[in-house]
């Protein structure tokens, strides 16, 4: 049986900064609230020709690049985003395919928002599990920009743009492969986050109406308490499931959209402050990208090494949620 190795990490982050200050000149809020509310101080923004495929293309180039895999023999490419290029069609995976010079791979979107990596990082496990495919590049990557109310403090000092990818490889050593992986989802929790414009569940009256209600909207507070509660469960579980203990992991890394959230996360897993990967600070909430981009700076400064142990686990619209435990297995040492 062929398992699945995670082989290589690269991310994109967009050179204009959006910081607290500059943020409470466009709505009624403070950078000391933001800060101690979210634990963020800024958050990186797209140029406005820059498209979600634009940054997933970045951070892909240098996943493959330091994958040690040759371009050529991706067989599939899976994006997860809530931000695509276009709404329905055509896929923003296809888009990235095109501009990769990568013809003939099987290449589509999912949609489980902030939950979105860990979901296209069980897509890879099972299509190389299965043998159906061999290199799969998976990028998360959100221009949140573009459907940020920015007259609405209770979201728009959360989030930001961004992309990450990975090369998940087969491999025919277990010791390499990714050792389990958790998802799920509560449609009952659907209206706590949403975009409620734009689709055939919002048949609209006037194109401005249509265009306000494609903005995403947040019922913070409860958001908030069902994220502590369902991410916690969620990494414990994955822990006792596979008889792991919180101390062998090396990088916790969350979902990085509340340093409240990740810090009652980590407290309740007894994590020491330097096991926990920390990025809501400089990125904010940049949703299915926020993982690999925490990946992605572990990796860039030397502090994740081949063999060590990734806890992930995160949460988001939907309700979706999941958790995994990932040997980074790089064919580079
Ligand atoms: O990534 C997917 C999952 N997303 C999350 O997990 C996000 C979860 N939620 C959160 O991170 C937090 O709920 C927020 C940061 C969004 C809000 O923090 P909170 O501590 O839950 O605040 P709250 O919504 O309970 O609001 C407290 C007060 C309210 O004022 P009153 O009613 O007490 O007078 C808000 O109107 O804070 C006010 N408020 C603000 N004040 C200054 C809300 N947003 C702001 C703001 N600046 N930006």
């Amino acid at each position: 049986m062929a398992y699945a190795a995670f082989r290589s990490i690269g991310a994109y982050v967009p050179k204009k900064i959006l910081t607290n200050e500059a943020l409470s000149q466009m709505v009624d809020t403070t950078d000391e609230w933001i800060l101690q509310r979210t634990g963020i101080k800024e958050r990186h923004i797209a140029a406005t020709d820059e498209t979600t495929s634009d940054m997933g293309v970045e951070a892909a180039k240098k996943a493959i690049e330091r994958s040690g895999i040759a371009k050529e023999d991706i067989d599939m490419i899976v994006c997860a985003t809530i931000s695509p290029d276009y709404f329905c069609m055509p896929s923003t995976a296809t888009i990235i395919s095109n501009k990769l010079g990568l013809a003939n791979v099987t290449a589509f979107d999912i949609s489980a928002a902030c939950t979105g990596f860990v979901y296209i990082l069980s897509i890879a496990k099972a299509f190389i599990e299965s043998g159906m495919k061999k290199n799969v590049l998976i990028i998360g990557a959100e221009k949140l920009s573009a459907i940020t109310d920015y007259s609405d403090r209770g979201t728009c000092i959360l989030f930001g743009d961004g992309a990450g990818a990975a090369i998940i490889s087969a491999t025919d050593n277990k010791e390499e492969a990714i050792i389990d992986i958790q998802t799920g989802a509560d449609g009952a929790f659907a209206d706590l986050l949403m975009t409620p414009n734009g689709g055939t569940g919002s048949p609209h009256d006037s194109l401005e109406q249509e265009a306000a209600g494609c903005f995403m909207q947040m019922k913070g507070n409860e958001t908030f308490k069902v994220a502590v509660r369902t991410l916690t469960k969620d990494v414990v579980e994955i822990l006792e499931n596979n008889n792991i203990a919180s101390a062998d992991v090396k990088h916790f890394v969350p979902h990085q959209a509340n340093y409240r959230i990740i810090k009652a996360v980590g407290d309740a897993l007894k994590m020491k402050e330097e096991q926990v990967v920390l990025t809501v600070h400089k990125y904010g909430n940049t949703s299915g990208a926020s993982i690999p981009m925490a990946i992605n700076d572990i990796y860039e400064s030397e502090e994740l090494k081949a063999g060590e142990l990734l806890l992930l686990d995160a949460f988001g619209g939907g309700l979706t949620w999941g958790s995994a435990l990932v040997p980074f297995s790089p064919l580079k040492k």
